[in-house]
């Protein structure tokens, strides 16, 4: 398959493509093939983390998919043991090596938590910035206020906030703060995993379109600005996530979204900063 035109091509907010594709319990050769798979069908945005154990595997999927360097949007976390800034420093090039890149697009702190300081940490990043190991500097799972106090440490631009957002799950004030920041909003778990499929609501609107809840849920998040990053490692929803992509929701479609008021977190640990 010639990878320089592939079948779909997505436009890019900033840059950074409004589809991309999640990793997360990816690995292994089989990781590698979804990968290339995905790059040649016209994904060009591809998430993953230290703490999901397969940059090396997605680094295979990327290198034998042969696609221009420049029209990719690689993206990894560092694990929260990797944040002071000698951590943070080490961290990055160990990411770049296992995915078989110069540089990356987006680099995020997976949580502010661990060893994060948000000093010694975006002292880190800001640094790799300017070293080119990194072109854009990415925060994952901060509320408003981890955000405000980044924003104040960070000699660099703060590209992206990555959060849990989907139908049972709106964010929306720490999207609005977002967007009076000039932070992307990156939805991660767009599909809450399944958990859309079991919504009378979504149900309705997917007949009346002829398609999915995970289409549905899909382009309900890019009309309200964010980005998602379904993980689907079956060819089936790889290439449905990105065919019908955004489907046009009605605005009453959209009023009866936002009217869901049953709230349901996906991944919700201890130490996240909604629940200190
Ligand atoms: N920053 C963070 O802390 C954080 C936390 C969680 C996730 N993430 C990122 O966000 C990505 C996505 O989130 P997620 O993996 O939690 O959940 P998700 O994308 O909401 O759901 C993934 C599940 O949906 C299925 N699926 C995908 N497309 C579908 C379709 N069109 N129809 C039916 N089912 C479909 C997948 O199945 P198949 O795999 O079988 O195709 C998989 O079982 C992760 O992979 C990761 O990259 C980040």
């Amino acid at each position: 398959m010639d990878t320089s035109d592939p079948t779909i091509i997505l436009p890019r907010k900033k840059g950074l493509p409004v589809l991309g594709l999640g990793t997360w319990k990816m690995s292994g050769p089989s990781c590698s093939e979804t990968i290339k798979f995905a790059l040649e069908i016209g994904y060009r945005h591809i998430d993953t983390a230290q703490t999901y154990g397969n940059e090396i595997d997605v680094g295979n999927g990327i290198s034998e998919a042969e696609i221009v360097r420049d029209e990719l949007f690689i993206a990894t976390k560092l694990h929260t043991d990797n944040l002071s800034y000698k951590g943070v420093m080490n961290a990055a090039e160990y990411s770049v090596d296992r995915l078989q890149t110069e540089y990356l697009d987006l680099l995020y702190i997976h949580w502010p938590s661990g060893t994060y300081d948000p000093e010694d940490t975006l002292a880190g990043f800001a640094d790799l910035r300017d070293d080119g190991v990194i072109s854009h500097v990415g925060v994952s799972n901060f509320e408003q206020q981890q955000l405000d106090i980044a924003l104040k440490e960070c000699d660099a631009p703060i590209f992206a906030n990555q959060i849990e957002m989907h139908p049972f799950l709106h964010q929306d004030s720490l999207r609005a703060h977002c967007e009076s920041n000039d932070i992307l909003v990156v939805a991660y778990s767009p599909i809450a995993r399944g958990a859309i499929f079991d919504s009378p609501e979504l149900e309705a609107i997917s007949k009346k379109h002829g398609v999915t809840e995970a289409e549905v849920s899909l382009s309900w998040i890019q009309e309200k600005g964010a980005i998602p990053i379904p993980k689907a490692s079956s060819e089936n929803h790889i290439k449905k996530n990105i065919e019908s992509f955004p489907i046009t929701l009605s605005i009453e479609d959209i009023n009866v979204i936002d009217s869901i008021t049953h709230e349901e977190r996906q991944v919700d640990p201890e130490f996240a900063p909604w629940n200190l």
